[in-house]
């Protein structure tokens, strides 16, 4: 990593500012002070955006077109799950309800940019939540925390990092997703080994503890279809993507295959 230029202080004092801007120094990944009992509600919730036809053609389409090019299910089921897996990570997480519904909403939205491209589909998909938020009535500041977490969840090329809470919880969510129902070639013998993987996953459940402060990915794998070490050899990225969020998070990150401790 290049080192970090210089940067040269001024002696002479900044002017003050005369607008009311500041920038926030909470930490990004703390359970806010006011808990979830009486923490404030998002601008805009996961129902308003499930029932806008524009995210609803985008999804359907962002499905359709991964399905041509060779990609597994990331529809209407795979948006769904990782939506109500990351509100639930928050939740036990002890996150308020905002966040929690951010978190959400993020996991609904967090793969439309496929419908533009695969490429870069984590930043596209940033770009297009936008405007859907702001004309569904997000404040900038929801707006802000969605857009940061879905473009913040890329899994090929470059690895995404988590920003914040909302995005690390939708990190952890999107990756634990591994099943053989998202597989659509009916064709074992034509299986890639993403194909493999996922069909040898019988069940997938992220389970988090908040007394020992750790996330257990839980796989059912069925070794007679994919070998264990054929997941890690494919989602070596995701673990790491997905200790990255725990970690932020303050929690430990684990992976138990058959009941057997793996990571
Ligand atoms: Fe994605
Ligand atoms: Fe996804």
């Amino acid at each position: 990593m290049a080192e970090a230029p210089e940067i040269a202080i001024p002696s002479s004092r900044r002017p003050a500012s005369h607008v009311s801007e500041r920038d926030d120094d909470n930490d990004p990944f703390q359970v806010s002070s006011d808990g979830q009992v009486t923490g404030g509600k998002a601008s805009v919730t996961l129902n308003a955006v499930k029932a806008d036809p524009e995210v609803q053609a985008f999804i359907r389409n962002a499905n359709r077109n991964l399905g041509v090019i060779g990609y597994t299910e990331h529809g209407f089921r795979h948006v769904g799950l990782v939506a109500n897996i990351a509100r639930n990570i928050l939740k036990r997480m002890g996150f308020d309800r905002r966040q929690q519904e951010l978190a959400a909403i993020s996991g609904y939205l967090h793969d439309i940019g496929n419908v533009v491209s695969r490429l870069d589909h984590a930043r596209t998909g940033a770009l297009l939540a936008h405007g859907i938020l702001r004309r569904l009535g997000a404040t900038p500041e929801d707006a802000a925390i969605v857009m940061g977490a879905i473009g913040s969840h890329e899994d090929e090329g470059h690895l995404g990092e988590p920003v914040h809470a909302v995005s690390a919880a939708l990190i952890l969510a999107d990756k634990a997703d591994v099943h053989r129902s998202r597989v659509r070639n009916p064709e074992p013998t034509t299986f890639d080994q993403h194909d493999r993987v996922n069909y040898a996953a019988t069940s997938s459940r992220l389970r988090v503890d908040p007394d020992a402060k750790s996330t257990t990915l839980e796989l059912e794998i069925d070794t007679t279809i994919a070998p264990v070490m054929h997941y890690f050899e494919i989602f070596l990225p995701r673990m790491l993507m997905s200790r990255r969020a725990a970690e932020a998070l303050g929690y430990a990150f684990h992976i138990t295959i058959n009941d057997v401790s793996v990571l």
